[in-house]
């Protein structure tokens, strides 16, 4: 059974009378319009914890557009639907009045990863977004917290969150759920009239890409090749496309430079922005 409670006072309530008797919690903090990728982290808590807590709640201080913050779709009943039918025990569903009783003033020093890729195109976005988890992180006081490989950068900073504050939990990145043809599912998807919606495969496209030729030739080469075919699109505006250290998000001239590489792409498409990751090393 899903139970849903929409005020922190009922959810430390709740929790406290559960915790003793179970031994872990699983905690997935998402913005709602659940898909498939929601699903899975879902899915995964359930098998590894004994109670698993979903949160639905649109965060506005990682907005930093007005108009992308109005137009976040928010179909609740059917993100209740789903939930009850994927393992959720508990939906915390607050208002915002819940979450910021007062203005948020504190602020994090992350380092290099704001100002590259999400942290330069969306000034503040990582800001609002470290201060909603942190709460959720105290609320919840979960023992492991589950996030999607779609928002790669958004999970490093979460790790930097949890390194400086000691949190103890454990953070799982899980891998994105594409749609068939490719496309990294996202709740923004919906948005793509059916001409832009066909050409959005170039996203994850232009990524494999690039994995493709890493054998063959240098990563400005291979990310050449990648905006060649992104820029083969009129609909499509690109922000970025950068081949990556998985870990710190710097830049590799080689791809011998790092264990662990990753090429990350943003673009716009009419009113939609939408972003993608692949990992080219492992
Ligand atoms: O990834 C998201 O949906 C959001 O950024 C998160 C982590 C739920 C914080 O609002």
């Amino acid at each position: 059974m899903l139970d849903i409670l929409k005020t922190r006072a009922e959810l430390t309530r709740f929790l406290n009378e559960r915790r003793s008797g179970i031994s872990s919690i699983g905690l997935v903090p998402t913005m709602g319009a659940l898909h498939e990728g929601h699903l899975s982290l879902v899915t995964r808590s359930a098998e590894e914890n004994d109670l698993t807590v979903c949160s639905i709640f649109v965060n506005p201080t990682q907005f930093n557009d007005p108009s992308d913050l109005a137009r976040y779709p928010r179909p609740v009943e059917s993100d209740i639907r789903k939930l009850t039918k994927t393992g959720c025990d508990l939906l915390f569903m607050p208002d915002a009045e819940e979450i910021y009783p007062e203005e948020e003033s504190w602020h994090m020093e992350l380092g290099e990863l704001e100002r590259v890729m999400e942290g330069k195109f969306r000034p503040g976005h990582y800001q609002g977004v470290t201060q909603v988890v942190k709460k959720l992180f105290d609320l919840v006081a979960p023992d492991r917290a589950y996030f999607g490989q779609k928002d790669y950068q958004q999970f490093l900073v979460i790790g930097e969150l949890v390194r400086q504050f000691s949190i103890p939990l454990e953070l799982v990145c899980c891998p994105t759920q594409r749609e068939a043809d490719g496309l990294a599912m996202s709740s923004r998807n919906i948005h793509l009239s059916p001409e832009e919606r066909k050409e959005a495969v170039l996203l994850s496209k232009a990524l494999f890409l690039i994995r493709s030729l890493a054998n063959e030739m240098s990563p400005a080469e291979a990310r050449d090749k990648g905006l060649e075919l992104l820029g083969s699109s009129p609909l499509i505006q690109v922000e970025y496309l950068e081949i990556a250290h998985a870990d710190t998000l710097r830049p590799v001239t080689d791809w011998n430079e790092a264990s662990r590489v990753i090429a990350l792409v943003a673009v716009r498409i009419g009113q939609t922005r939408l972003i993608d990751n692949l990992f080219i090393k492992h």
